[in-house]
């Protein structure tokens, strides 16, 4: 790829563009359970003031997707990772992911995400990465009874 992708740090002024990301990420993973914009931005205010590293990726003054993530226990634990949908399958999903590979992910620590089962999208774009299964959620729906 001739154009080159650069990844930032989110600034706090950046949090409302990040919560429409965010939101139409839940809506292309089809979340369950969506949350409301003001839930959102107020989350995404917060991540950016430390929970998490938020990032954002951009060609030039474009913004082309942005990655949440942060150490735990467990490993590197990304959270949230998008493309922006006019820019898809074009190659700039793996390449920030080899960029955050390169640059970001510490290199002693597994990193880890969650997909949901039908999300084959992102199931097929995480595999073809290399990443494997290792793990099912499994959740009781509110209003359900244990049989
Ligand atoms: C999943 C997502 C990040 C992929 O980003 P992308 O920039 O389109 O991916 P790339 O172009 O880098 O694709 C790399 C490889 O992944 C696989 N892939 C990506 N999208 C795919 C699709 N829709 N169907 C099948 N395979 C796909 C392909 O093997 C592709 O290589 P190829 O284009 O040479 O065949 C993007 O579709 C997205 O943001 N989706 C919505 C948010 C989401 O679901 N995030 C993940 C949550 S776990």
């Amino acid at each position: 790829m001739s154009e080159t992708l650069r990844i930032d740090r989110a600034d706090i002024a950046e949090a409302e563009l990040l919560a429409d990301l965010n939101l139409q990420l839940m809506v292309d993973e089809e979340h369950p359970y969506p949350l409301e914009r003001p839930i959102v931005v107020a989350r995404m205010r917060r991540w950016i003031a430390g929970e998490y590293q938020v990032l954002l990726f951009r060609r030039g003054a474009r913004v082309a997707g942005y990655a949440v993530w942060r150490l735990e226990d467990r490993g590197a634990y990304l959270r949230h990772f998008f493309i922006c949908r006019d820019q898809r399958r074009e190659g700039w999903g793996r390449a920030a992911m080899r960029l955050l590979v390169r640059d970001v992910f510490p290199k002693d620590q597994p990193l880890q995400l969650e997909a949901s089962t039908w999300n084959t999208r992102a199931l097929d774009f995480w595999h073809a990465l290399g990443f494997k299964d290792i793990a099912i959620a499994l959740e009781l729906k509110v209003g359900e009874s244990l049989k």
